[in-house]
C-alpha cells in the first residue's frame, strides 16, 4: 500500500514520501533499537538514582571560594600525563604523554599537555624575563615582559607535535595506548606577538637569512630557523588557552613555530640571533635527523606531515557496552595546512568510509573527527587516515617503511591500527 503524503517542515521545505504515521512508526522502531542496545532504560526495576533523593541533594554544596583556581573533580584523577619509565634515564631530561584517549574536542588543557624538557622545567619570573635580539640587525634590542605586552598581539590555535611522537613504533607495535603512541602532541590557543614584528623593530640586515633561537634553561635548546619561517607565522607567545603559560610549557614566554617539529618551539625564550647561515655546530643536529635504510640521513625535516589517530575506542579507552551505537573518534593534523578529510576503516584498511569533522579543518591545528557507527559486536581492525589541504594522504606503515626503513626515531606519521576485540578491549597491532 502506498502511504505517500506531503509534509511541510518548519523551514518551509517540502518532505515527500513519509506520512506522519509512517514517521512515528520509524522513530519508535529506532527508539526501540536504541533501548535494546542499552542507550535508554525505560523499563525494569526502579532505579534509586531516579526514585530516591540522593545525599548530594540533602545538604549544601561547596561555596564559591572552595577552590580559587579549580582542578578537575577527583573522579577524573586518571586523566593525567603519564611517562614510560624505561624510555629515559631520569625525569629531568625526559618526556611524558598527553592523555588523548580521554579528551575530546581539540584544545588540550595545559595541565595535561605533554612535557618535554632537556634540562628540567625552570622557574623564571616576568620581572626577571628578558628577550634579546642581536646579530645581523640594525639595532640590537632587549625586551622586558612588559615591553612585549605593548606590541599588537594575535591569538591563534596550533598543534605542537614532538618529532619523536610515535617514534617507538617504527620496528613494531609497541606501546599499548594512544596516549603513549601518539600523546607527544598538544593543541593550544596562543596569544602573543608575531616574531616578525619584533624582528622588524630591530631591523634585519639584507644579509640576514637565518635566526638562532635559544631558551633560558641550562640546555638552552638552541635551534636554527630560516628567516622566511620566522617572518611568516612564528609567535612570541605569553598566553595559552587564555591564561599565562604554565611553567612546564615555558612561562613566561615561548616561541610558537606552527606546523614544525616541537623541538623548535623554544621555551623560556631568551635570545633571537640573526645570521647569514645556520649554526649547525651549536645544535644537536645529529639527534634530529632521520636515518634511512641505506645509512644516509635526512636533515632539516622540520614540517610535521599529516597524521591521525583514533583516540576512542583504543587500548586505554575500551568499549564498555555491547553491540549497537558506538562513537568512534580521533584527532587529525597536518603541519602543511589544514585537514580536508579523514577516513575510517573497520577492516584494517581494506575499505574506508568518510568520517565527520567536528568543525572545518584549521590551519596547522588539531581537527576532531567522529564516525557514528552501529557496532555488530564483532572484532574490528580500526584505522584512520588523514588527507590534508595539499592532497597528501597519510601513508600506511608498510608504505612509510618502504621509504624510510626502520632505523628512524622521528617523523613516524603512519596509519595506526587498533585491534578491537568482541570483548570491547583494544590492542596496538600492525596489519600487513
Ligand atoms: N625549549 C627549551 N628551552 N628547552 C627544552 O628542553 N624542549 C623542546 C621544545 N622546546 C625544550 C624546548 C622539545 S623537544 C619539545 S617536543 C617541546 O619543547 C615540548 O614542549 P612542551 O613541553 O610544552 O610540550
Ligand atoms: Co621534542
Amino acid at each position: 500500500m502506498k502511504d505517500e503524503t506531503k509534509e511541510v517542515s518548519m523551514d518551509g521545505t517540502e518532505r515527500k514520501g513519509t506520512s506522519r504515521r509512517g514517521f512515528l512508526t520509524t522513530t519508535l522502531a529506532a527508539g526501540g533499537a536504541l533501548a535494546g542496545a542499552g542507550l535508554a532504560r525505560a523499563q525494569g526495576a526502579p532505579d534509586p538514582l531516579i526514585t530516591e533523593v540522593q545525599s548530594w541533594a540533602q545538604g549544601w554544596g561547596d561555596g564559591v571560594d572552595a577552590t580559587p583556581y579549580g582542578l578537575p573533580i577527583h573522579y577524573e584523577s586518571d586523566v593525567v600525563r603519564r611517562n614510560v619509565s624505561w624510555l629515559t634515564a631520569d625525569a629531568i631530561s625526559s618526556i611524558n604523554f598527553t592523555p588523548i584517549h580521554a579528551l575530546d574536542g581539540t584544545i588540550t588543557p595545559q595541565g595535561c599537555a605533554f612535557e618535554r624538557h632537556h634540562s628540567g622545567a625552570i622557574e623564571l619570573s616576568k620581572a626577571d624575563y628578558r628577550l634579546m635580539i642581536n646579530g645581523l640587525v640594525d639595532t640590537p634590542l632587549v625586551f622586558t615582559y612588559e615591553d612585549l605586552e605593548r606590541f599588537p598581539r594575535v591569538t591563534r590555535t596550533f598543534f605542537l607535535e614532538c618529532a619523536a611522537n610515535t617514534g617507538m613504533e617504527w620496528a613494531g607495535a609497541q606501546l599499548n595506548g594512544a596516549q603513549f603512541t601518539h600523546g607527544m602532541i598538544h593543541n593550544m590557543e596562543y596569544t602573543g606577538v608575531p616574531l616578525r614584528t619584533l624582528l622588524e623593530e630591530a631591523g634585519v640586515k639584507p644579509e640576514g637569512k637565518w635566526i638562532y633561537v635559544e631558551g633560558a634553561d641550562a640546555s638552552s635548546n638552541g635551534r636554527s630557523i630560516p628567516l622566511e619561517k620566522a617572518m611568516d607565522d612564528c609567535l612570541v607567545a605569553f598566553k595559552a588557552n587564555g591564561e599565562a603559560l604554565r611553567k612546564e610549557h615555558g612561562y613566561p614566554v615561548r616561541l610558537v613555530v606552527p606546523g614544525w617539529e616541537g623541538n623548535m618551539w623554544v621555551k623560556w625564550l631568551r635570545r633571537v640571533e640573526v645570521g647569514d647561515q645556520p649554526w649547525e655546530s651549536r645544535e644537536e643536529t645529529s639527534k634530529y635527523t632521520d636515518t634511512l635504510e641505506d645509512g644516509t640521513s635526512r636533515k632539516w625535516t622540520w614540517v610535521m606531515d599529516a597524521k591521525s589517530v583514533i583516540t576512542s575506542p583504543s587500548p586505554q579507552s575500551p568499549i564498555k557496552h555491547g553491540p549497537g551505537p558506538l562513537v568512534i573518534t580521533g584527532l587529525a593534523w597536518s603541519g602543511r595546512g589544514s585537514i580536508a578529510r579523514v577516513d575510517v576503516s573497520l577492516d584494517g584498511g581494506k575499505t574506508w568510509k568518510e568520517a565527520r569533522l567536528a568543525a572545518p579543518g584549521q590551519d596547522k591545528a588539531l581537527t576532531r573527527f567522529y564516525f557514528d557507527h552501529v557496532w555488530d559486536g564483532s572484532e574490528m581492525l580500526l584505522q584512520s587516515r588523514a588527507i590534508d589541504s595539499t592532497g597528501y594522504v597519510q601513508p600506511t606503515k608498510t608504505e612509510l617503511r618502504a621509504f624510510r626503513g626502520v632505523n628512524s626515531i622521528y617523523h613516524n606519521n603512519c596509519i595506526q591500527t587498533w585491534w578491537v576485540k568482541a570483548s570491547g578491549e583494544a590492542e596496538n597491532v600492525e596489519v600487513s
